[in-house]
């Protein structure tokens, strides 16, 4: 088996509301509260944290936290969908709220220095449109493209990357998809920017997972990935391989058939579940599909897939990843 190292959004400890519970499914966290649940969960080892957090909460106590829990940071996801960006933040039509924006991701991008971290994830949720003639589509990537584009170019010493999703909660998400996100970042045309994967991002547009890894890193632009599972028509965060485990596994096996190397990242939202045993459950299975891949079969499944023999490679799979 070989050495993993698993992270999680810090947000996976945190209690939520939704637009039914406005009063939340639980009593609200505190980052530092949330830190010392994150340390609780066994083989976490870094987490994401989103930026700028509560004003009473200082940087450095932040640190003595991680540092008490044995954590570190992989990633720091500016805010950059709250309230203030309710109608974008680099495709807004306000110039002050785009520059306010920018304003934002660097001082993200300070704290990923802060922190020795890997990258800013950049998550535009509210970036796009909703109604039929309400968006210039041109207009629209132009920002989508040029703002993240001067973001790089500004802070050429990081990495940044974006997480695409299809919807929610705008109703048409500017970075939708895998192929979208990778010709905004063609025509940006920098070497620090990529794709953060999220594998229930890509489920939930209908993707294969697996076949958009490959075309991420085939462009040389897979930076990160999260993990997850839905039913496919909505971003339900749910834990990793309950649902879809034969696709995560195909997943992984394309990862390391690349020899792509990074964490294994949860991108889980327990709205009713323990969150610790929610981290754990996912973190065993990811543990499983590993296991699974050092039993799997390669050369028998290479022959499968170059006859595109669809049973022959499940029986290959299934084999490896259920033990019949
Ligand atoms: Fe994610
Ligand atoms: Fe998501």
């Amino acid at each position: 088996m070989s050495k993993l190292t698993f992270g999680a959004g810090i947000w996976h400890f945190a209690t939520y509301l939704d637009r039914y519970a406005t009063d939340g499914y639980g009593p609200a966290k505190t980052l530092i509260e949330m830190i010392d649940l994150a340390g609780q969960v066994r083989d976490l080892s870094v987490v994401d944290i989103n930026a700028p957090w509560s004003p009473d909460i200082s940087v450095d106590e932040v640190e003595v936290a991680l540092k008490r829990n044995n954590l570190s940071v992989i990633g720091i996801t500016p805010e950059i969908y709250t309230r203030e960006f309710s109608k974008g933040a680099f495709t807004n039509p306000d110039a002050g709220v785009r520059r306010r924006a920018n304003e934002m991701c660097n001082q993200a991008a300070d704290l990923v220095r802060r922190f020795g971290a890997s990258y800013v994830k950049l998550w535009p949720g509210q970036d796009g449109w909703d109604y039929p003639f309400q968006a210039d589509y041109k207009q629209i990537w132009r920002y989508s493209v040029e703002g993240i584009g001067e973001l790089a170019s500004q802070n050429p010493d990081l990495k940044f990357v974006i997480e695409y999703k299809p919807r929610e909660p705008r109703v048409h998400m500017s970075y939708s998809s895998v192929a979208r996100t990778l010709l905004g970042i063609e025509a940006m045309g920098l070497p620090n920017v990529g794709i953060l994967l999220d594998f229930g991002h890509a489920l939930f547009g209908g993707e294969s997972p697996a076949d958009s890894a490959q075309l991420a890193i085939d462009h040389g632009r897979l930076f990160g990935m999260d993990v997850n599972d839905n039913l496919r028509s909505w971003d339900d965060d749910m834990v990793a391989g309950t649902v879809h485990p034969i696709e995560l596994f195909e997943f992984f096996y394309t990862l390391r058939k690349n020899k792509w190397e990074g964490v294994w990242q949860l991108d889980q939202f327990p709205f009713r579940e323990n969150c610790l045993e929610a981290a754990d459950m996912a973190i065993d299975f990811l543990k499983h599909i590993d296991g699974a891949l050092d039993r799997l079969d390669w050369d028998a499944l290479q022959a499968a897939q170059d006859r595109q023999d669809a049973m022959g490679a499940q029986k290959i799979a299934r084999q490896a990843l259920f033990g019949f």
